[in-house]
């Protein structure tokens, strides 16, 4: 079975940069509180009437032109968000219609801070079991219409930004270069630690008058539980997925961590006895953008030439479902 790689990075981040100080204008926080508990500094925001599907439209755009690829070669769409277009149809379709590619197939994965690197696993298996040459994941997230900027909702809303990450896979030349293992789990046990309780099925009709008003329309999140559950299960996925290659800690040239909250991944990184400047960290200029996070960050440590080739890189999250999950690559 051939292995596949990584054949093109792209980003798109808004151009709307919020700072820490225009955040203590709209509630009660400071730039010292948020800089102490999460190391973010600004964050992007889209504006009104921009779709995450837009955001994704352009990274994706970029990583075909960083693949020298055509929008046309593609032969399937793994859209990863928690912040969709609408509820339904997907954000996939919306991006496949911006992109004028009719017919392929599109998928939407929900699987929030893990989105990204779900996606690249099912894009991983089609390409290696040959059902599809090149496949366009991105991870995109519009953030800021659905956060609470009032005292109510400032733990969460401090931490979120919106942007877009995308990446090409394709068959790899090399067997021993490109994606070596992933490994993804849940714990459904915690899904209400950190969700959105506005689309109630339950219910009937599933969105009441009193659900407007009740706080149900904003995220809620345990943030103690998540933050000690993060550091754990991080450093657990990664050993797994290093220790199903025979490789060490030390081996790794790069971590690309989901960008939560800078202190999670300093946590995570000293459990694992790994140099902090190994951890890449840019939540101090974006904040948390979820399924997003992992392909900005391997877009930007590409063009700063942090990769080499041969590079081993381990990229790994944490978020939301619970759901955890890490990915081992050969650049
Ligand atoms: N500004 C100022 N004060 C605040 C803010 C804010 N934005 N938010 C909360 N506070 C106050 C609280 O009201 C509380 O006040 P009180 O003591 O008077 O009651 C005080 O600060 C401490 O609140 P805690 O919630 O206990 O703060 P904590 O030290 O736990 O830090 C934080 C909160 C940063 C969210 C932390 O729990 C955390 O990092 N959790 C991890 C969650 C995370 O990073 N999630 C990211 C999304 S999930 C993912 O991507 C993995």
């Amino acid at each position: 079975m051939v292995r596949s790689r990584i054949l093109g990075v792209g980003r798109y981040l808004p151009e709307r940069a919020v700072s820490n100080f225009e955040l203590e204008e709209m509630f009660d926080t400071s730039d010292e509180w948020i800089r102490q508990r999460t190391g973010i500094e600004e964050r992007r925001f889209a504006d009104e009437g921009v779709y995450c599907s837009d955001l994704a439209s352009e990274a994706a755009r970029r990583a075909l032109e960083n693949a020298g690829l055509e929008a046309e070669d593609l032969d399937f769409i793994i859209f990863a968000t928690l912040s969709p277009d609408h509820h339904f149809p997907g954000s996939g379709v919306y991006l496949q219609a911006k992109m004028g590619l009719a017919g392929i197939g599109c998928m939407d994965v929900r699987n929030q801070c893990t989105g990204f690197l779900y996606s690249l696993a099912v894009a991983d298996a089609f390409v290696r079991v040959g059902m599809y040459r090149r496949v366009l994941v991105v991870g995109a997230e519009v953030h800021s219409s659905a956060l609470n900027f009032t005292n109510e909702g400032r733990d969460v809303a401090v931490l979120f930004g919106d942007g877009a990450g995308a990446v090409v896979i394709g068959p790899s030349e090399d067997d021993s270069r490109g994606i070596l293992s992933t490994h993804m789990h849940a714990d459904g046990h915690f899904a209400d630690k950190l969700k959105l309780d506005i689309w109630d099925i339950s219910k009937k009709p599933y969105i009441t008058p009193e659900t407007l008003t009740n706080g149900d329309i904003w995220p809620k999140m345990a943030g103690k539980e998540v933050f000690k559950h993060a550091v754990t299960r991080i450093p657990e996925v990664v050993e797994s997925v290093l220790k199903e290659c025979n490789l060490k800690t030390e081996d790794v040239d790069l971590f690309l961590p989901h960008q939560a909250n800078l202190r999670i991944n300093q946590f995570a990184a000293y459990r694992l006895g790994v140099p902090e400047e190994k951890f890449y960290s840019n939540i101090e200029s974006y904040g948390n953008t979820t399924a997003a996070s992992i392909p900005i960050a391997l877009s930007e440590v590409l063009e700063n030439g942090m990769i080499e080739k041969n590079h081993l890189i381990m990229m790994v999250a944490f978020g939301s479902g619970f759901t955890w999950a890490a990915s081992l690559m050969r650049w």
